[in-house]
């Protein structure tokens, strides 16, 4: 990984320990050139889900939601609850804790660990969780201001006392934290939440005015003299476009920008502005993560808002939000802040990930849509440390036993994946573990895995209602009925754990598999000797059903795992 924020990744290298041991700081374990995470001193997976935003400010609430009850049928080990600044101080240097202790109880009285989001200064590009004697004294605590001179009610990243302010709290928090919780219920924190410029490419204000025709920062140009040749390819493209300069401003260094109305061709227009502006919201990030450290040092991340198909500009998605265009300077001005994690709702969920481990990113998924086929191909593909499908306490009925189907298949995902976790986390970064989904655009994903090649396809077929003379209303009716489950189940994916050279795991969704030989014109087919439904159980695989006779497939119909041992038939096709 890049030095800069592999700084922070502790060097830890060995100091995995196999008994659990609560009193043991959470970390970010570096290993075999992938990240890991290890809790009470163990490898971890995060099973997990994100809380609505406003869920985790009241007790009684998530009672009546039965919010510990829903994970607990979802088999997660992990929430991500939010705690929020106007929440816990409403006066200035007047914290109470309250929200923030039910949260850590229950979970701790669940069994369950705590990722907790800190909205404060931004969430969503805007700033309405600072607290109400911020939000109303724009004079003290300064916001953007757009080109024509505009405000928007987003906290200037120039705004030293928001920064004060926000540190501040941040660091009672962490000591509060640090008090209540000496076993690491908690296991992460979230600092602020998918921040950047929402209406603006850059900030205008008369400060960031000043710093925008002021030189490129020293740090920042240390950073990518000492990484070129490996920072993101656009960002080293400009910069060498302009000469690698070592100073200058930051037009003289990374160009003037191209804008859309000049270049609709163009990836990245506004790109000077929105390195600007990354740079100042990682500085002011950084200052908050590191004196929350400094009290109570556990791994802290930040998440992003991805540019959607048809935003362009920055502005039309947060400007200066951790993506990967800018990861590189957020890793400069923020050693502090562990990771990025990307926040999934477009459906360009495979190149998403592709550009966010670019750079030896780990791959949290902290909010995503419930989809299995997603989760497991995360971890299979990316050593994930985690996956959160966001508001998931929506949906949910818990006291009359109703999830939604969805959420009923994360469930026994998450419970496979919870008995072989530590097998999972043992071959991170090896060629052993893979990770498939079926997708519309490719409908049959494969992966070569020691001799053989593994195809996998949907298992579920689309079906059409049979008319018995019903009508067309009715036909019609019945067609949407199956189209919608056959939506439902379009999820089709997998990961696929390979234990000796013809023995594999696969633990899919919706999908099955045919094998073929690797080495190109190999003579037989490729055959099965044995195949077992089953489980993990604490690491071990237990056995259900030997499949053979009109069972003998690997597929897999809803959520489930296989065993299964291939071997090259020793006769041709010609059978000689
Ligand atoms: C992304 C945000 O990060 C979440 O807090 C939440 O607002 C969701 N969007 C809503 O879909």
């Amino acid at each position: 990984m890049a030095a800069g924020l592999a700084a922070t990744f502790c060097m830890l290298v060995g100091c995995s320990q196999e008994k659990e041991n609560p009193s043991v700081k959470p970390a970010l374990v570096r290993e075999d050139g992938t990240t890991h995470f290890e809790v009470d001193g163990k490898p971890f997976l995060m099973l997990t889900g994100e809380l609505h935003n406003s869920t985790s400010t009241s007790e009684s609430y998530m009672e009546s939601i039965g919010v510990w009850e829903q994970m607990k049928h979802g088999n997660f080990n992990t929430v991500i609850a939010s705690c929020s600044w106007d929440v816990i101080e409403d006066k200035p240097g007047h914290y109470d804790f309250t929200s923030v202790d039910h949260v850590i109880r229950n979970a701790r009285k669940n069994g369950l660990k705590v990722v907790m989001i800190w909205f404060a200064s931004w969430k969503n590009g805007n700033s309405t969780y600072a607290p109400s004697y911020i939000k109303r004294d724009p004079a003290r605590y300064p916001l953007v201001q757009t080109r024509d001179g505009g405000f928007l009610n987003v906290l200037s990243t120039f705004g030293q006392e928001s920064l004060n302010a926000d540190r501040n709290a941040f660091a009672a928090l962490m000591q509060h934290i640090k008090e209540v919780d000496k076993d690491y219920t908690v296991i992460m924190m979230q600092v602020e939440n998918e921040m950047g410029i929402l209406g603006s490419v850059r900030d205008f204000s008369p400060a960031a005015q000043k710093a925008w025709e002021g030189p490129v920062p020293s740090d920042l140009m240390q950073y990518l003299s000492s990484h070129k040749g490996r920072l993101f390819p656009e960002l080293e493209k400009v910069w060498g476009e302009n000469g690698c300069k070592m100073s200058g401003t930051w037009e003289e260094v990374f160009g003037k920008s191209h804008t859309r109305a000049e270049d609709l061709l163009s990836d990245y227009p506004y790109y000077t502005e929105e390195i600007f502006q990354a740079y100042h919201y990682a500085k002011y990030v950084n200052e908050i993560a590191a004196a929350g450290k400094a009290v109570h040092d556990i791994p802290m991340y930040v998440n992003n808002w991805l540019r959607q198909p048809g935003m362009i500009n920055p502005g039309e998605f947060p400007s200066g939000s951790p993506l990967p265009e800018v990861i590189d300077v957020w890793r400069a001005a923020a050693p502090a802040v562990d990771f990025t994690a990307p926040d999934i709702y477009i459906s360009e969920y495979e190149w998403v990930l592709s550009q966010f481990a670019l750079s030896n990113n780990p791959i949290f998924i902290p909010e995503c849509r419930v989809d299995v086929a997603k989760a497991l191909y995360a971890f299979g593909e990316y050593d994930a440390l985690g996956f959160a499908p966001f508001g998931f306490d929506g949906g949910q009925n818990a006291a009359e036993g109703i999830y939604s189907a969805d959420f009923e298949n994360l469930g026994k995902c998450y419970a496979i994946l919870s008995g072989m976790d530590r097998m999972l986390i043992k071959n991170y970064g090896s060629d052993k573990l893979r990770g498939l989904r079926v997708t519309e655009e490719n409908t049959t994903p494969s992966v070569e895995m020691g001799d053989y090649i593994l195809t996998a396809r949907s298992s579920v077929r689309n079906q059409r209602a049979i008319n018995y003379g019903q009508g067309a209303a009715q036909m019609a009716r019945e067609n949407a009925q199956l189209a919608a489950a056959s939506r439902q189940q379009a999820q089709s994916g997998a990961l696929i754990l390979q234990t000796s050279p013809d023995e594999f795991y696969i633990v899919g969704i919706n999908v099955s598999f045919s094998f073929s030989p690797k080495k190109e014109g190999a003579p037989g087919r490729i055959l099965t000797d044995a195949i077992e439904e089953g489980t993990f159980v604490d690491g071990k695989w237990v056995p259900g059903r030997r499949l053979n006779g009109d069972e003998n497939r690997v597929s897999i119909n809803g959520v489930g795992a296989v065993r299964v041992v291939l071997y090259p038939s020793p006769v041709t096709a010609q059978g000689r």
